[in-house]
């Protein structure tokens, strides 16, 4: 029986990431992961390869769209879906390749196999039981299910399957406008397939800023995509290569439908918790099925720990690596710290979308009183010479203390400018403090301070 510091079960970035500060602040330390491969969900059928396709179908975007007005003359290229792959595939391995790299590097033992936690202490991976002073769960999440669609992951299928179809569909329907949808949807439209999202609401991305949300729809359908707003999905019907959805309109309940060569399921997620025995350990869970925490991560039962996906709050690659950081200060008796109010999200469309903090929705609903800077990037020089004018940056302050609340950016590089933002927000900074600020020209980010001189006496270029 081999015996640990702490034993992490996960190699997401939960879990890696854990992992790798574990074993700097001198725990001896190992990381249980079940796929032949590390990274989780994020680098082998999430963030990376999502990532990898957006970046191709944009530059396809580009070459078609903008190249000829910059005299780029002569013919597009046209897609090679087998290269693609591959390159989707390379990206995915050199990742995970250099997560077993920083392993070996941190001397992390990589326990292969399915956990379990047989009892608080005790980590099962097959036949093997190891000892551990401290457990960490990060096992992440998996796709929710819908009722009436059965996913086979070939013609109706998840993000998983969405990633490496076997080519790219004529038709595809996206159920739900959320970021899966829209990023992968975004993907196909642009190779060439006819994308229709169908959503449940009457809004894209749910929670999002109000302004933002009409903006990023209006983009999209630009772009091609076409949407069905407030329908319920009733069922699919599929046969080998092709689905059927229907769907019932929520103002009216008819019932409609829609043909499709591949119909993706992007309806949310939900914790993942499978073979880990934390009902006989009798861990407390909340009722959407996520593993309840105190404020330092710890669960219910002593010595056990939870971070990531298979805790509350937004499932974000980045929310989990910050926890993983602070859990594992926790256990080597330090103080982990996660700023919960300041967890920025980025929607890696093009524009891309990004926001951090308070809507003002959010804020007119807890009466509180605020003001608002916005600038657009027709009058951002860069922005222009980019064909990337589409879009703007509001900044939302408190209107006493001029204490920025919260920021929406939709536009060019916009998941790069909201960090400008997340530091300012983590020094209390005000809108003032942004725009008193010397930034580079011609930069993406003097859009930002713009919306912050926005939220004074005006901006310079509008
Ligand atoms: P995961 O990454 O899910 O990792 C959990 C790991 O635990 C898995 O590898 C699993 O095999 C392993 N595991 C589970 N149970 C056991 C067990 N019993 N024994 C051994 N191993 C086990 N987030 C972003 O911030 N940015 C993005 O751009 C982004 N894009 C995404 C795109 C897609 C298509 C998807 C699906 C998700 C995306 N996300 C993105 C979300 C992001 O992937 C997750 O928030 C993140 O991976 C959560 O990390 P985690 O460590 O909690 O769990
Ligand atoms: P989501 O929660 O973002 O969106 C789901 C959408 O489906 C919502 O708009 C919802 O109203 C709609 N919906 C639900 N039931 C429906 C029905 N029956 N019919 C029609 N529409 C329905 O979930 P999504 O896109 O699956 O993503 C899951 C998680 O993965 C998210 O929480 C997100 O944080 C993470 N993720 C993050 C990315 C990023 O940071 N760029 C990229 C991809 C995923």
């Amino acid at each position: 029986m081999a015996s640990y510091d702490v034993i992490i079960i996960g190699s997401g970035p939960g879990g890696y990431v854990c992992a790798i500060r574990c074993a700097q602040l001198g725990l001896k330390t190992a990381c249980v992961e079940g796929r032949d491969t590390l990274g989780g969900t994020c680098l082998n059928v999430g963030c990376i390869p999502s990532k990898a396709l957006l970046h191709a179908s944009h530059m396809l975007h580009e070459a078609e769209h903008n190249f000829a007005a910059m005299g780029l003359k002569g013919k597009s290229p046209s897609v090679d879906w087998k290269q693609m792959m591959a390159y989707k595939e390379d990206t995915i391995g050199q990742n995970t390749k250099g997560i077993e790299f920083l392993f070996k590097k941190n001397k992390i033992d990589w326990l292969k196999g399915w956990g379990s936690i047989p009892e608080a202490g005790r980590v099962k991976v097959g036949e093997e039981v190891h000892e551990a002073k401290h457990i960490i769960i990060a096992s992440g999440s998996e796709p929710a299910s819908l009722p009436g669609v059965e996913v086979d992951e070939k013609v109706v299928v998840t993000s998983t399957g969405a990633l490496e179809l076997g080519k790219v569909p004529k038709k595809m329907v996206v159920i739900g406008a959320g970021v899966i949808g829209l990023e992968l949807g975004s993907v196909y439209a642009r190779l060439g397939a006819e994308v229709t999202v169908v959503e449940f609401l009457d809004a894209i991305t749910p929670g999002m800023d109000g302004e933002i949300q009409k903006t990023f729809q209006r983009t999209l359908k630009k772009q091609g995509l076409n949407f069905v707003m407030g329908a319920a999905v009733q069922k699919t019907e599929a046969t080998k290569t092709k689905a059927k959805v229907h769907y019932k309109l929520r103002k009216d309940d008819s019932e409609h439908v829609l043909d499709a060569d591949v119909v993706l399921v992007a309806t949310g997620r939900k914790p993942f918790t499978e073979g880990l025995g934390l009902d006989a350990l009798g861990m407390k869970m909340s009722p959407r099925g996520q593993i309840e925490v105190n404020a330092t991560w710890e669960t219910s039962v002593p010595g056990i720990y939870a971070i990531g996906d298979v805790i509350a709050g937004p499932m974000l690659a980045h929310k989990a690596e910050d926890e993983g950081m602070a859990a594992a200060e926790q256990v080597a008796g330090k103080h982990g710290h996660v700023n919960y109010g300041v967890i920025p999200g980025v929607i890696y469309t093009h524009p891309e979308v990004a926001n951090v903090g308070h809507t003002e929705e959010e804020l007119k609903e807890a009466g509180r009183a605020y003001k608002v800077g916005k600038f657009s990037f027709m009058g951002n020089g860069r922005a222009k010479a980019n064909f990337a004018g589409d879009g703007f940056v509001k900044i939302i302050v408190d209107k006493e203390s001029d204490r920025i609340l919260g920021a929406h950016i939709i536009g060019p590089a916009a998941g790069d400018l909201i960090h400008e933002i997340c530091v300012a927000m983590e020094f209390g900074a005000s809108a003032e403090d942004l725009a008193m600020t010397c930034h580079a020209h011609p930069t993406y980010s003097e859009a930002v301070r713009e919306a912050a001189l926005a939220c004074g006496d005006g901006p310079i270029h509008m």
